[in-house]
């Protein structure tokens, strides 16, 4: 979700930032790639009988005290493992205090764990596509590597950002028995359950650029506004050369596919407003709503302003010498954005199917042009594209939405900068379902490793994360011994 066009900014990795080089080599996890041998079908005896796939994972044992510390697993979410692992360097510093094992497991579909090789994200390939197989992988994966690292009894934390996020939570949930509790950064179960305000999300990212400056909002509404009455004058060539398109627009589907590309990179900007450049979703300046906002301000005609600000993300190599709108940006299912490529149509599939993202800007409870995408628009999408028709109400039946009262042993934590924030659990639940709210924290900003610039408020929720999990792993090591001692065990 807001995945983007990784493919185009993966390679820029500038030597500009020698302090985040610094602060990783402090905990260079030293990674070893692995695939572990996966069932195709979890929930079926028949169709794929036993067949199996090579799912990815990245396995640390550098920080770990065998018999002593816990499993930190990361479950991961719609892309390649590896971008999670270089972005989630709180987990290994955790790791290194705590005498953690650290696992990232790559999500089936993304990255290089295929059911069905290239074709996996084709039309008729993604029927094994699902968030109950994702969890049952890591499930299975999880026990495996138990019994193969010696670590049967280390108690194993489970730990996402985003979509990962729900996953870490749902894998709390699903099996409890394997792991001990769950860090859900950021992780919108509400939104995608279909429980939310479908304007909220637009509106959450407009409210980042007003409150930057009103100025700055406004700036963008008249843009918007500038390019809407030049295509009612008929005056194509003009929007294209002021906004610097590839093509020469012309159609209503041209109009909306640009608005539609604009209106992205807000989100980008809105979900990646970290206080120092960051390499994770494209390459980007530090505080990029502020940056976005003096360039748009910079220029005199705002939709060369709109053009200045929409490069952070499109154009970041600045190499780019006009805008391939429909290739720089895929419309799909997920109005935030999918990025492009394998794992963009994984994805896809998957906001056709469980993940509901029927988001909608609307030109006035947001900045954005009147950009629907309603439950019927989505149907006919999905129905075009996949063959599949979203099942209502199914993420909810299967995960509860926000009923998670029988559930224990989660942090919900959210940025209030962040865009999701709006869509995830903001109250605390019960004595053990908590939410951490981060002033001035965009997107999983804590899953994120320590830096100078970190606002005091990331530094807490990070220490109180650090104290909870600490006491989740000591708990379940007494409920060992407790147990051990019951059954007269040696080691009682
Ligand atoms: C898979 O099933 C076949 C029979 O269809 C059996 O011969 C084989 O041993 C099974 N493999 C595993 C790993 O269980
Ligand atoms: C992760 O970091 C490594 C080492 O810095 C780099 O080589 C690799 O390209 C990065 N991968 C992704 C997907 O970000
Ligand atoms: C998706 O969520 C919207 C509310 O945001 C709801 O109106 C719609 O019915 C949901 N769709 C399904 C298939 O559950
Ligand atoms: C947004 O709403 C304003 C006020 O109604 C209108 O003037 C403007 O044209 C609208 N902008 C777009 C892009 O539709
Ligand atoms: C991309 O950046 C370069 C360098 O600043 C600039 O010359 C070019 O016009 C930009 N492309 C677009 C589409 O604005
Ligand atoms: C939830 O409880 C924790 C721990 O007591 C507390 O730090 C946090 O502020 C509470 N969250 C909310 C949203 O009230």
């Amino acid at each position: 979700m807001g995945a983007q066009p990784w493919v185009l900014a993966l390679p820029l990795m500038l030597g500009l930032c020698s302090l985040e080089a610094r602060a990783h080599r402090v905990t260079d996890p030293d990674f070893q790639e692995l695939y572990f041998e996966q069932l195709l079908d979890h929930f079926n005896f028949e169709r794929f009988g036993n067949k199996t796939f090579l799912q990815r994972y990245l396995v640390s044992e550098k920080f770990w005290k065998r018999g002593e510390g816990p499993i930190f697993f990361y479950t991961g979410n719609e892309g390649d493992v590896w971008s999670f692992a270089n972005n989630s360097g709180f987990i290994l510093e955790l790791a290194a205090q705590q005498a953690a094992l650290v696992i990232f497991a790559e999500h089936r579909y993304y990255g290089k764990s295929l059911p069905f090789g290239k074709q996996s994200t084709q039309r008729g390939h993604t029927e094994l596509l699902t968030v109950e197989q994702a969890l049952a992988d890591f499930a299975r994966l999880l026990r495996a590597l138990r019994q193969d690292l010696g670590a049967w009894d280390a108690p194993a934390i489970a730990f996402g950002g985003s979509y990962g996020g729900m996953l870490s939570a749902y894998m709390r949930m699903k099996y409890p028995h394997l792991v001990a509790g769950a860090l859900a950064a950021s992780a919108p179960v509400l939104a995608v359950a279909g429980l939310c305000n479908s304007y909220q999300f637009f509106q959450d990212v407009s409210a980042d650029f007003e409150s930057q400056s009103s100025k700055c909002a406004q700036g963008v509404r008249d843009a918007f506004r500038q390019i809407k009455d030049l295509f009612l004058q008929g005056a194509y060539d003009t929007v294209s050369q002021e906004f610097g398109t590839c093509q020469l627009l012309s159609s209503p589907k041209d109009l909306t596919q640009l608005f539609g590309f604009a209106r992205n990179a807000f989100t980008v900007l809105a979900m990646m407003d970290y206080p120092y450049p960051t390499d994770f979703i494209g390459h980007l300046p530090a505080n990029p709503i502020k940056v976005g906002c003096a360039q748009l301000l910079s220029e005199s005609q705002r939709i060369r302003g709109l053009r200045a600000l929409a490069g952070l993300v499109y154009n970041s190599s600045g190499t780019e010498p006009c805008y391939d709108i429909y290739l720089q940006y895929q419309a799909c299912a997920d109005p935030t954005g999918c990025g492009l490529g394998p794992d963009a149509k994984a994805w896809d599939y998957q906001a056709c199917t469980e993940i509901n993202l029927t988001f909608s800007s609307n030109n006035v409870t947001d900045i954005f042009p009147d950009l629907p995408f309603t439950e019927a628009l989505r149907q006919q999408y999905c129905l075009d594209t996949w063959g599949v028709w979203p099942r209502r109400d199914w993420l909810q039946t299967s995960f509860g939405g926000g009923d998670l009262k029988a559930a224990s042993n989660i942090i919900f934590s959210n940025g209030d900068l962040d865009p999701w924030a709006g869509g995830g659990i903001r109250s605390n639940l019960s004595a053990s379902v908590l939410a951490i709210t981060i002033q001035g924290g965009a997107h999983h900003l804590d899953l994120r490793a320590s830096h100078p610039e970190d606002p005091v408020s990331v530094l807490e929720a990070r220490k109180l994360e650090a104290t909870l999990i600490s006491e989740w792993v000591k708990a379940a090591r007494r409920q060992q011994w407790l147990q051990l001692a019951k059954r007269g065990g040696r080691r009682a």
